[in-house]
């Protein structure tokens, strides 16, 4: 069902490229400069966004065994994310439930956890499992001092978790199907070649450049090339979205491989043609293909806002279809991803930043996202919509999103 999707997809962008046309949402959109400049609204979508909706915190392959774990601070909230003995990923909040240090750092494997503050040790799924000198300390019942649980799913070789223990939203409805489509990468079987952390500009201003490729030709001239397409359609479930441009060819980006599609059967079509472009996770992910050393790789982007209202932080993770295992293919892969890391960060996030401190002026009312730009206009929209909701709200709006998506 959902490769007929991709199958789909394909068949309208090559449509597209014959007719030289492309899909325009019906008109120009105008959002507000503050948007990205006050610092109280930045506080509310920290608050809304980050701290209540299901978020993709870490490619499976980042956990890759039992007793695996990573620690990370997201939108503020510790969050300490496990692989247990069964295989079974949790996320907890990262503190101790005696007096709130984070219980593990950084990353690696163990299957229980001591606290380095007074050594009160829990077990990787969440259980208190020893309280340091406890006929010193006095009684304490253990079951109902487990570290905190959010609720968490691992689906597509990818980890969500919403950073709301109370939090009663599906992160299934959540995802409005997109989980399916994204499982045609193959993610659970990938490898996680690298990773870096880069420093971006507020992470709407981010955001924005990943829905776009109307900018290709021009901000990365020197980088893609000044010939570079600068078109795009949009696909949607839900606030998640697909960008792909139109064409009839499918070049292996990274490589001088291109091949016509309507030489090949339907059938033939290789499954990176069929998932080329930038596929969007809401609100926060964009994953793109690449070649690396003659192997496939996706360079999965992760952002997350940062200190202030002007500040974001990204972790780039490089994955692989293989682990490569010769000089050459891993140089290969080293080569590509040095390079998209200056393509983001000397380029898109140098842009973003200046873009910024412009707009920090406050002399400009409206920024423009014209009817090419349907990705970026749709990405306002949700965010505006998702902020001002209520819990009960949106609940509902996902929850009829996800009917509506069945429905078609
Ligand atoms: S804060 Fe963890 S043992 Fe005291
Ligand atoms: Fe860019």
């Amino acid at each position: 069902m959902s490769k007929q999707q991709l199958i789909a997809m394909t068949h309208s962008l090559i449509e597209h490229a014959k007719a030289g046309t492309l899909e325009q949402t019906d008109s120009i959109v105008e959002i507000p400069a503050s948007s990205y400049t006050d610092p109280e609204l930045f506080e509310r979508e920290k608050k809304q966004i980050f701290s209540r909706l299901p978020l993709m915190v870490a490619p499976s392959c980042e956990l890759p065994e039992a007793g695996s774990y990573k620690a990370m601070t997201v939108a503020g909230v510790p969050l300490l994310l496990t692989r247990d003995r069964e295989g079974k990923v949790g996320a907890f909040l990262n503190m101790c439930t005696h007096r709130g240090n984070p219980v593990a750092l950084g990353e690696g494997k163990a299957s229980r956890f001591v606290c380095g503050y007074h050594g009160w040790t829990f077990k990787n799924d969440g259980s208190l499992i020893g309280v340091a000198s406890a006929e010193d300390f006095g009684p304490v019942d253990k079951a109902t001092h487990c570290l905190k649980k959010f609720p968490v799913l691992e689906r597509a070789g990818l980890i969500w978790a919403t950073l709301d223990p109370n939090s009663t939203l599906d992160i299934e409805d959540f995802l409005c199907g997109y989980d399916e489509m994204l499982e045609h990468f193959g993610f659970a079987n990938w490898h996680l070649f690298s990773k870096r952390t880069i420093k971006g500009p507020n992470w709407k201003t981010a955001y924005d450049g990943y829905l776009d490729f109307y900018h290709l030709p021009v901000l990365h001239a020197n980088t893609f090339g000044a010939d570079f397409f600068n078109r795009a359609n949009y696909f949607a479930w839900g606030p998640h979205q697909r960008l792909t441009t139109p064409t009839v060819k499918h070049d292996k980006l990274g490589t001088n491989e291109s091949m016509n599609l309507e030489d090949v059967p339907e059938k033939d079509w290789p499954i990176d043609a069929l998932l080329a472009g930038v596929w969007t996770i809401y609100p926060h992910i964009s994953i793109a293909s690449f070649y690396g050393g003659s192997s496939r790789g996706a360079l999965l982007s992760q952002l997350f806002p940062g200190d202030t209202v002007g500040e974001s932080v990204t972790t780039q993770y490089y994955l692989m279809e293989r682990e490569p295992t010769d000089q050459e293919t891993i140089d290969g892969a080293n080569q590509q991803f040095d390079f998209l890391k200056t393509v983001v960060e000397g380029e898109d996030y140098a842009t973003g930043k200046r873009q910024h401190d412009a707009l920090m002026s406050g002399l400009m009312e409206n920024v423009l996202f014209g009817r090419n730009e349907g990705g970026g206009q749709a990405f306002h929209r949700w965010t505006e919509r998702l902020v001002s909701a209520s819990d009960a709200e949106l609940k509902t709006i996902f929850s009829h999103q996800q009917a509506a998506e069945a429905a078609e």
